[in-house]
């Protein structure tokens, strides 16, 4: 029976998976991906937790040229439209950023959602039919997760239309692009968060977002403790 506690070396491992897990768009190298790494991270995504254990995900595996190349336009012209939305200098700061690695990673996939799985009646999803989204989304992280261990770089692309993801990749009416991810090997995984090195965001402090009891609380005296760890900020980063 597998032992209900990490032992310290097994804690570092998944720490270290999450706290130099990466979003990597210019770093990627033109090696290929082992198919035993792709199967294993695959593998990891697909042990997620899903709402009802509905499972809503399907994996389409992408290396065709011509597909990224739609896709890869897509991207261009949503870019295009999303700059148009803020003025100098964001603007010009936003265009100078690099937000995809469609063409230069080894492969590509798309991450879907099909609400119709194990449907209509899929337990916990009754009330916030989101919670099916919600599920694929931790598919993403758990294969995120997986592949910086595997020393594999992932980057999001949400730049896009998900009409012309569904067209390029040939998808049914009922089913949704959740994740379109570049995946490849890198030359490094960057400490910080390319938005961060960038200067359009930083970190917030954990003791930013945590409240005690009610929205907004900073405050409480079931959690003194707490508070002062928190506010020692043991963050890794
Ligand atoms: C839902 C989602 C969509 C994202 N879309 C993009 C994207 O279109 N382009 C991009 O460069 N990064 C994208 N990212 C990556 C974020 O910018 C990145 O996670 C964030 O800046 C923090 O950096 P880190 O992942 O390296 O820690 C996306 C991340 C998430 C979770």
């Amino acid at each position: 029976m597998m032992s209900n506690n990490f032992n310290q070396t097994e804690k570092d491992g998944l720490y270290k998976a999450i706290f130099s897990r990466r979003d990597v768009r210019s770093h990627f190298t033109s090696e290929s991906i082992d198919d035993e790494i792709i199967t294993r991270i695959l593998t990891a995504a697909h042990h997620a937790p899903s709402v009802g254990f509905s499972q809503p995900w399907n994996f389409i595996l992408i290396k065709d040229q011509e597909t990224r190349r739609k896709i890869k336009e897509s991207f261009s012209l949503e870019n295009k439209k999303a700059s148009k939305l803020i003025e100098d200098p964001k603007k010009s700061k936003y265009l100078s950023l690099k937000l995809e690695g469609i063409l230069e990673s080894a492969i590509n996939l798309c991450i879907t959602y099909d609400p119709t799985k194990f449907g209509p009646f899929v337990i916990g999803r009754t009330s916030i039919p989101e919670a099916g989204i919600y599920s694929v989304c931790c598919a993403v992280q758990n294969l995120w997760l997986a592949a910086r261990a595997e020393g594999i770089g992932v980057g999001w692309v949400s730049i896009l239309s998900n009409q012309e993801l569904k067209k390029a990749l040939d998808l049914p009416d009922h089913i949704i692009p959740i994740a379109y991810l570049c995946l490849g090997h890198v030359t490094e995984f960057a400490e910080k968060p390319d938005l961060e090195t960038e200067g359009w965001l930083s970190r917030l402090q954990l003791d930013d977002v945590v409240y005690y009891e009610k929205w907004n609380e900073k405050q409480n005296m079931n959690w003194e403790k707490i508070q002062e760890l928190i506010k020692e900020n043991l963050d890794y980063a």
